[in-house]
């Protein structure tokens, strides 16, 4: 079910432009519809849904829609800040207030003053950081960390969360009392498995803009992949999708993409190719997304190892002489797993490269490297012997499309 353009308000069709959100189902643009109308009324509102579906954008459509626009916009996440300093960071200090602080300064509850502050992954607001907010939000007063003076303020708050929330009341990790007050108003943002024809809009919409940005044709999809990308349960909502075509995007640019492809960039994909069900919520959200995190990793840590491995022997059949990488390298990896922000940056900072001590230096580095042809042609070979001649688990390993392998086998004369 979608909601034709015509249909839907000037308003509407203006936000979803101006902040580049995609999508007609009834679901979203309800919700969107909902931070439309309470936008210029001077309420806290609580933004709910799972990981990965677009609660950051809400704040930002409300705060442009009050009579607060023309002040202060803060965006604070809760989750990534230090338990000793997010008081000190949301209500400011006193010089002196603790060891380092060595000159007063101004917290984002003074800052903005007048404007709008988003708090993201609010549950993970520590209790006495709790009971500080539940005060400003009350009576707009709050007091510097080392100070007496009370001071005032005129904040509104949006909160955002992906966790259960009355639960985290239930375990006593969040304060009744602010929930309630936080939650005068609550977005619900539906999962994407909810927004049915949403999804292949998004698609198309990623692969355009990927295409764009990495300057590469645009990939399209055929109608089993197609297909799959609907039907898939997407525990991960448009991250993993944005994510999903963003690698595919990379890799088959310009190919007609199979079902086949698609599935090798979904983790489990027994468990989750189911079709959606909706109002059935997952009971996937952060950790499931953390283990696509981890998946991702651990293939590009494979094809780092693949090529590392053709290159070894690509150099030695040269009469090269090659160090190994030391075997350690997948447990330090994964050692400091980061707290998931946008996955992108998050696998970027996660892979780190890994210092061989062995490795030749760089005068040793032979002068005729092998051409990106002829590492393709051999990686293709060994990954062809590896799987037995077999093409389709050779284009899985490989990670790209059926089509593209035998593209290759025919150019590189590997029949
Ligand atoms: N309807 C949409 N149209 C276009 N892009 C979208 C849409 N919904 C989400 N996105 C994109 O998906 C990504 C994830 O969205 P966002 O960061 O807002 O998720 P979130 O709900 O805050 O997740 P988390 O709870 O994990 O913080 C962003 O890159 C966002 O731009
Ligand atoms: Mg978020």
């Amino acid at each position: 079910m979608e909601i034709n353009i015509a249909d839907q308000s000037e308003e509407l069709l203006r936000i979803k432009q101006r902040f580049g959100i995609v999508g007609n189902s009834p679901v979203l643009l309800h919700a969107l519809e909902r931070a439309i109308k309470v936008a210029p009324i001077d309420l806290s509102v609580l933004i709910v849904g799972e990981s990965g579906t677009g609660k950051e954008f809400f704040p930002q459509v409300i705060h442009s829609l009050s009579p607060r626009k023309h002040k202060k916009y803060i965006a604070v996440n809760c989750g990534a800040i230090p338990e000793g300093t997010i008081d000190s960071e949301l209500f400011g200090h006193e010089k002196g207030a603790f060891t380092g602080a060595v000159a007063s300064r101004k917290g984002y509850f003074e800052e903005a003053d007048g404007g709008t502050i988003f708090l993201d992954e609010v549950a993970e607001l520590p209790l006495t950081t709790q009971a500080r907010l539940l005060r400003v939000l009350e009576s707009g007063e709050f007091i510097k960390v080392g100070s007496s003076e009370v001071q005032r303020t005129d904040i509104r708050v949006v909160a955002a969360t992906n966790v259960n929330m009355l639960k985290a009341v239930e375990q006593g990790r969040f304060r009744e009392d602010l929930f309630y007050r936080l939650s005068t108003v609550t977005i619900s943002v539906p999962p994407l498995r909810d927004r049915g024809n949403d999804i292949r809009l998004l698609t198309r919409k990623f692969s355009s803009d990927f295409a764009e940005r990495y300057r590469m044709p645009q990939v399209r999809f055929d109608d089993e992949a197609v297909s799959l990308i609907s039907h898939y349960r997407w525990p991960g909502n448009v991250r993993q999708l944005k994510n999903v075509i963003e690698q595919i995007a990379l890799f088959d640019a310009g190919n007609l993409v199979t079902a086949d492809t698609v599935s090798a960039h979904l983790p489990d994909i027994s468990g989750d190719y189911s079709p959606a069900v909706s109002g059935v919520t997952s009971a996937h959200s952060y950790a499931n997304e953390r283990e696509i995190l981890f998946n991702m990793i651990f293939r590009l840590q494979r094809e780092l190892d693949n090529m590392r491995g053709e290159l070894d022997s690509l150099r030695r059949a040269s009469g090269e002489i090659v160090s190994r990488q030391p075997a350690d390298m997948a447990p330090r990896l994964l050692a400091a797993p980061k707290p998931l922000s946008e996955p992108q940056s998050t696998v970027i900072d996660t892979i780190a490269v890994p210092v061989d001590t062995h490795a030749p230096m760089a005068e040793d580095v032979p002068n005729v490297a092998p051409t990106l042809e002829e590492t393709e042609r051999e990686t293709i070979r060994r990954a062809l012997v590896r799987n037995d001649g077999r093409r389709k688990s050779t284009a899985r390993e490989l990670n790209i499309s059926e089509r593209t392998l035998y593209r290759k086998i025919r150019e590189y004369g590997l029949e």
